[in-house]
């Protein structure tokens, strides 16, 4: 066994989770190897995030309530009063003092001087934010922070492909890079591979989010919570380019939703019209497509030009006549669920810790209040890159994976992938009738076989990419299936309800 590799804490995934986890543990002067599949920072989801960051303000009592109604009462208060209580401490240690995260500035009047952001479902402004592109600021700046520190090995363009195990503790990951496999080992591993978007045919999240790190926990036996709780963005425009995302923070701002005749419809759905939680809007947006053709994002009360100067310039980048109404629909933006983990980030699995989208910290329950995914991100990425570091790295022999057979026709996992996200966006999207998730399951089922019949013979990135697509993508199915309650982002419909009923 000697010379095999080894770290004492393997992070994979280099969002805003990841690279808090990777900052905490090289605090702790642990050896960190931080492993990204992404070749730019682009590739993840952090990028795109627009909101912003909630963080406390003179209540946090109404901030924790906040999330909880959100949830439709769902989220766990324990996982709720974490977040809420070390917000702001982490986003003013990481994010101001050490990044320097040049957040939009305020009035002088309040302790962290900032601009703060109203988004739906928040009882006040209490979202950080630069412009309407907070995300790429955070992640520029974070990993510059983890290229330059000394303790933090930097692999990009690397995917992990399975964690290796023992008597049901991970030892570290298979990790594959320019087409070479290689088993790395470590005291503890981290995942924080981000959200499940690619399987979905319109998706805020960048491609490649394929569901890896919750499909790999859970092959290993790590336990999963909440997997039908799949959040819709309900203000996102779509068109051959791909998704563009309005974000909430132009509803917090006053932009109102119409239908194609002019009305607007949200007061007719919740008192709290465009601000009610997301699952609420998205629901509306759908109905009102399905109803009159199309919606509507009226931005004309708002001063879009000056306090969205970035969206402003990617709508006319995409000739949206932003003036007129910018026409939206809901698109899949979020997973709530994912890898069961404690208030460290602790997975079920000894060794083993997940951080960022692919966990489930039960923070979100049912439907996840805006922006709190980069808060979580953060606040449990910190927590578990303190907690991880201490254990040794136990190598041992394992099968080398290069030993398979690389060939794979190219167009087998584009095929699979459309069948896949094809039945996705069809029976497990916003609506879901029971018997269409039968269905759903059924096809899921015969799409893994064929997948796994490659898998055993074949390796390539992106053969486990797929089989990790399909992995979780029945785990979702399967929970909506077996949840007979709607609530939050899981809604059951009568067949015909599914092709819109309006509001009276
Ligand atoms: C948005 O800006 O609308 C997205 C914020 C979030 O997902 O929390």
């Amino acid at each position: 066994m000697a010379g095999q590799e080894s770290t004492e804490v393997l992070i994979v995934g280099g969002g805003i989770a990841g690279c808090a986890a990777a900052l905490a543990s090289a605090r702790t002067d642990a050896e960190v190897t931080l492993a990204t599949k992404a070749r730019r920072p682009e590739d993840a989801s952090t990028w795109w995030a627009q909101g912003g960051i909630a963080i406390s303000r003179d209540d946090p009592e109404q901030f924790k309530q906040d999330i909880i109604d959100a949830s439709a009462g769902t989220a766990d208060p324990e996982a709720v009063d974490v977040l809420v209580e070390k917000a702001n401490d982490a986003v003013r240690d990481v994010l101001v003092e050490t990044l320097e995260v040049p957040f939009d500035t305020g009035d002088g009047n309040d302790d962290f001087d900032f601009d703060f952001g109203r988004e739906a479902a928040h009882d006040e402004e209490r979202i950080l934010h630069v412009d309407a592109s907070t995300g790429s600021y955070v992640l520029e700046r974070f990993l510059a922070f983890v290229d330059d520190h000394p303790d933090i090995h930097v692999l990009d363009d690397t995917a992990a492909l399975d964690l290796i195990t023992h008597e049901g503790e991970v030892r570290g990951a298979y990790l594959e890079s320019g087409g070479d496999v290689r088993p790395i080992f470590a005291g503890a591993t981290v995942l924080a591979t981000g959200g499940v978007g690619d399987l979905y045919p319109e998706s805020t999240n960048p491609s490649g989010s394929t569901g890896d790190g919750i499909a790999m926990a859970a092959l290993a036996g790590a336990d999963v919570a909440d997997m039908e709780f799949v959040q819709f963005h309900p203000t996102v425009y779509v068109d051959e380019g791909g998704t563009l995302l309005i974000s909430e923070a132009v509803r917090g701002e006053g932009a109102i939703l119409q239908n194609a005749y002019g009305e607007r419809f949200m007061p007719a759905y919740d008192e709290d019209a465009e601000l009610a939680p997301r699952d609420v809007v998205a629901r509306a947006v759908k109905r009102e497509r399905d109803l009159s053709g199309e919606v509507f994002l009226d931005v004309s009360e708002v001063d879009f030009a000056g306090q969205f100067p970035d969206l402003v310039e990617q709508c006319e980048q995409r000739g949206i006549d932003w003036e007129s109404g910018i026409p939206v629909t809901p698109a899949q933006h979020f997973l709530c669920g994912g890898i069961s983990v404690d208030g460290r980030g602790r997975a079920s699995l000894d060794g083993l810790y997940a951080v960022g989208e692919c966990a489930h910290t039960g923070v979100h329950g049912a439907n996840r209040l805006a922006s709190t995914s980069l808060l979580e991100g953060l606040v449990w990425g910190l927590r578990a890159g303190e907690d991880a570091p201490g254990r040794e790295p136990m190598p041992m022999d394992v099968p080398d994976l290069n030993d398979r057979d690389p060939a794979l026709p190219d167009s087998f996992a584009r095929e699979k992938f459309t069948r896949l996200r094809r039945v996705m966006g069809e029976y497990v999207d916003i609506d879901r009738d029971p018997d269409e998730l039968d269905r759903a399951l059924g096809v899921l089922r015969r799409l893994k076989g064929e997948v796994d019949a490659y898998v055993r013979t074949r390796t390539s990135r992106s053969l486990y990419e797929l089989r990790n697509a399909s992995v979780v993508a029945l785990l979702i199915a399967r929970a909506a299936a077996e949840n007979d309650e709607s609530v939050g982002t899981h809604n059951l419909v009568e067949p015909e309800e599914s092709v819109g009923l309006h509001a009276e």
